[in-house]
């Protein structure tokens, strides 16, 4: 059996498909768009793997997706392909609408053309094709859907009513109706996660975290938006993967699964115990503290204040917690930019796409 990731070269999906490899013998198909967010630089221990098949292309062609269905047979299709910056998308929600919405709906409907055509559980010949049964779409989503809370609110939980902010919250929001639909309307066999903040290797430096620790080593300013007193609830991102495996092995078909570590933190306590962390691992020269660098700017418009996860019901349901805690996953995350500065200018540069087209000339599906 095979598993199709869509968005495998970005950060979260690169590292399930890292783990994925490591962890067992299923071979992955790797469907991703490259965009600017997309690198196969993260990938490069894969390369030539015989598990490993990168595809560069668009979860909205539908021609590529349905022939890639057809082709490789697989058990299950998880899509994390999307636009994902919510900066990005206040300046051009274009792009967001068209994949995380427009992209959904066609990769939705070329799997369910695919799907509706495998045997069913009695008549599964002991060929490659999986059951229409044992077949799942699942479904990697945010817990922006649910728009902002205040300080007393109690955290998200999955009957939340969805109230996106962003045009990023929104298309994704979107895009899990979309596969709600598909599940009651068409019978598709769907779960969807929602998870909080992520962190951890290959993040790409445009988001707060790495953002913070790549700034701070080239001495430039750390733009804290607003009074920093913004909350987010992070979660290390092989815990994300770990319970997106969980998900996809047990989950209940049709349902929805908050995804968090319990851990709440402002905005302007990360940039901090980013800082110690680089002030001990990479002191500087002078003796002072990267901290020196943090800067106040204008907020981002339409900030949400809050977001924090209720996670019992993928906990009590199918057993999952994180591994990390905060304080140890921040810490191998730092270490990782300290230990990894040539990925780090490679995505900066777009030097890497160069290198990518080298590597893997002639090997795209
Ligand atoms: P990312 O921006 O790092 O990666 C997205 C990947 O999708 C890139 O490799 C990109 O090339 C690819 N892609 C974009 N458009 C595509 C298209 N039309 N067809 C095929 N591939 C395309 O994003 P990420 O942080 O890894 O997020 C992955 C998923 O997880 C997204 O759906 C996001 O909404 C969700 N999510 C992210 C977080 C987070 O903290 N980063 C938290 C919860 C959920
Ligand atoms: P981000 O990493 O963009 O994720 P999201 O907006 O999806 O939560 O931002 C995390 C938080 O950090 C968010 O409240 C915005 C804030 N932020 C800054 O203060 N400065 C920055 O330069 C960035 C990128 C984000």
């Amino acid at each position: 059996m095979t598993i199709l990731v869509t968005g495998g070269a970005g950060f979260i999906g690169g590292n399930f498909v890292l783990d994925w490899i490591a962890g067992c013998d299923e071979p992955v198909v790797n469907l991703d768009k490259l965009t600017y967010a997309g690198n196969l630089e993260t990938l490069a221990s894969l390369q030539g793997h015989p598990r490993h098949t990168f595809v560069q292309g668009d979860i909205g062609d539908r021609a590529l997706v349905e022939r890639l269905l057809a082709q490789h047979q697989p058990r299950a299709v998880i899509n994390f392909a999307a636009e994902s910056h919510v900066d990005r998308s206040i300046h051009g929600p274009g792009d967001f609408i068209e994949t995380n919405i427009v992209g959904t709906y066609k990769l939705l409907e070329a799997v369910r053309g695919y799907w509706s055509g495998l045997p069913l559980g009695e008549d599964r010949a002991q060929g490659r094709a999986p059951a229409q049964d044992s077949f799942r779409f699942l479904h990697v989503s945010t817990d922006e859907v649910y728009g902002s809370l205040s300080p007393a609110d109690p955290a998200f939980a999955e009957t939340n009513r969805y109230e996106p902010n962003s045009p990023y919250s929104a298309s994704k929001a979107a895009s899990d109706h979309l596969v709600r639909a598909w599940h009651h309307t068409y019978g598709l066999p769907v779960l969807t996660t929602n998870c909080s903040n992520n962190y951890g290797p290959y993040h790409f430096p445009e988001k707060l975290i790495p953002l913070m620790i790549v700034n701070a080593l080239t001495g430039k300013p750390l733009p804290v938006y607003g009074d920093g007193m913004q909350i987010r609830d992070w979660l290390y991102v092989k815990d994300h993967c770990s319970a997106i495996r969980r998900v996809l092995q047990a989950g209940r078909l049709g349902e929805t699964y908050n995804v968090g570590g319990w851990n709440e933190k402002p905005n302007i306590e990360i940039v901090k115990t980013v800082c110690a962390l680089l002030d001990e691992l990479r002191p500087k020269a002078d003796g002072s503290s990267y901290a020196a660098q943090i800067s106040y700017v204008t907020d981002r418009p339409g900030h949400d204040r809050r977001y924090a996860i209720d996670a019992r019901k993928i906990e009590r349901e199918l057993g999952w917690k994180p591994a990390e805690t905060f304080e140890s996953g921040i810490r191998k995350t730092v270490q990782w930019y300290l230990d990894n500065p040539e990925w780090v200018a490679n995505v900066q540069s777009g030097a890497y796409r160069e290198w990518v087209s080298k590597q893997y000339e002639g090997s795209a599906a």
